[in-house]
């Protein structure tokens, strides 16, 4: 199979098989590097990273070069047009003409999507804001199988910023694909958020249970976890068990327990921050004793600050520096197949994850906009040529996701474009949960977050608003 001109925006961007040959690929990348000197000569890699990076720039600049390509790079936002005003669309355009693929990492969420829609050369997400980071998550699970031989079925503890940390967001949903058992051990405030949840339930199958849903007091013991998420094919369903204890399951047993970093460069005020600090839950030898972790592997997508000690280094189940080392094979695969210098085979039938395909989109000049001021949309030089637009995942109720950062909206008022007769008079705005709501056609569809917004519009209330 060839997977050349295709970009690596978000970790659904691959289907499993090629992610599992993509693996088989970095073995034999790192089983004979010399070898592979010459495959990507004469090709240019632009790396971009306009936010701090040590692994993941130099073990992507380290895999080109490897490969016998040479790389360009802009050193920080600073030191590129983009200080200046420039939008991303017209920097992807232009250094889509000097090199052959882009790497991107830049802090607000969809800049890597931007990039690759206007650079028309293949585009590798390098981390986008707290949204995702795909390479990581490949890094990740490759550790996982040279270790347990598979990444199929495991039950995995995810720990720390789940809010913010963009690893875990790529990482669980690649994990719910391949029939994991994933327990959220988050720190205080630091949850993964809702649009991820829902998304676990809505798209890849399973049940997502959490601990507040329950309405119980956290009955977590020395462990801070918070939700479990198990796929349709694990042996029990949770509605089967209402009462579920928390410290029971991670007592059973995970197969890694992966830790993150407090974002703190993500954060809000700097009270707010030390607060979060307090609380955030650390992995040392003590905790590591726990029964649950006996076998698990301790991962991390470093850097680390105080939540591992550096006591486990030499524990042998600490994984942290091997993922850190085994991004130069992988990130070699990947760019060696976008490049198209290689090929792959995969395995059997292929289990394909297209889940973004069949979801109608809802653009319009006017109205709505991202709930995130941190999505790429929303941002005054990228405000100019982008409009703001919308997967509509769910009529009833509506829920729009934003198709940049993917958070989501719950539009409360709904109109149609045609309205009756046409007729300014018969201009209406109708409830989004009601039944007349629901009969509006996709195409026709007017979404407000608020009254005042279908007003300014010139919509009057319908008889239909306060259902
Ligand atoms: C991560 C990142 O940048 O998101 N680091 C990495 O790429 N290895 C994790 C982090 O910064 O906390």
């Amino acid at each position: 199979m060839n997977l050349a001109n295709r970009d690596l925006v978000s970790i659904d961007d691959l289907s499993n098989g090629e992610i599992e040959a993509l693996f088989s690929l970095a073995d034999k990348m790192s089983d004979s590097t010399d070898e592979q000197s010459g495959l990507c000569r004469g090709k240019i890699m632009a790396s971009l990273f306009f936010e701090p990076s040590t692994r993941t720039k130099l073990s992507f600049e380290a895999g080109m070069l490897r490969l016998g390509g040479s790389v360009i790079s802009a050193a920080d936002i600073g030191a590129s047009s983009l200080a200046k005003g420039e939008s991303i669309a017209d920097m992807a355009k232009v250094v889509g003409s000097y090199a052959d693929i882009i790497v991107i990492r830049h802090p607000w969420e969809g800049a890597a999507k931007v990039v690759a829609d206007y650079a028309g050369i293949p585009v590798i997400n390098a981390g986008d804001g707290s949204h995702e980071h795909p390479t990581q998550t490949l890094c990740d699970l490759y550790t996982i199988r040279k270790e347990r031989q598979t990444i199929r079925g495991l039950r995995i503890a995810l720990w720390g910023d789940l809010k913010r940390g963009r690893t875990v967001h790529s990482l669980i949903y690649a994990l719910a694909r391949f029939d994991a058992t994933i327990l959220f051990c988050p720190g205080p405030g630091l949850e993964m958020p809702v649009h991820v949840l829902r998304r676990l339930s809505t798209e890849y199958g399973g049940e997502v249970k959490s601990c507040r849903d329950l309405n119980q007091e956290l009955e977590t013991g020395p462990y801070p976890v918070d939700a479990i998420y198990r796929t349709p094919s694990s042996p029990h369903q949770l509605a089967m068990l209402p009462d579920i204890s928390m410290q029971v399951e991670l007592n059973a047993g995970v197969d890694a327990l992966y830790v993150t970093r407090l974002q703190k460069e993500r954060q809000g005020p700097a009270t707010k921050e030390q607060e979060l600090n307090k609380g955030y839950p650390v992995v040392d030898k003590k905790l590591l004793r726990g029964k649950g972790f006996r076998k698990a592997l301790v991962m991390h997508p470093l850097p680390r600050v105080d939540e591992l000690a550096y006591e486990l280094d030499a524990d042998p189940r600490s994984m942290y520096f091997k993922q850190a080392a085994y991004g130069v094979p992988v990130r070699m695969a990947l760019v060696a197949l976008l490049l198209g210098v290689k090929e792959i085979t995969i395995p059997g039938e292929d289990d394909c994850f297209a889940p973004k395909a069949p979801y109608p989109v809802y653009a319009r000049d006017s109205g709505v906009k991202c709930p995130n001021m941190n999505c790429v949309s929303n941002q005054e030089t990228e405000a100019k040529y982008i409009k703001p637009a919308f997967a509509i995942v769910s009529r009833a109720p509506l829920t729009l996701r934003c198709i940049y950062c993917d958070y989501e909206l719950y539009p409360r008022y709904i109109a149609s474009s045609e309205w009756h007769q046409g007729k300014v008079e018969n201009k209406k705005y109708h409830s989004a949960s009601s039944r007349f709501a629901r009969n509006i056609k996709l195409e026709n569809l007017i979404v407000f977050t608020s009254e005042e917004e279908a007003q300014a519009q010139q919509f009057k209330p319908s008889s239909y608003v306060s259902q």
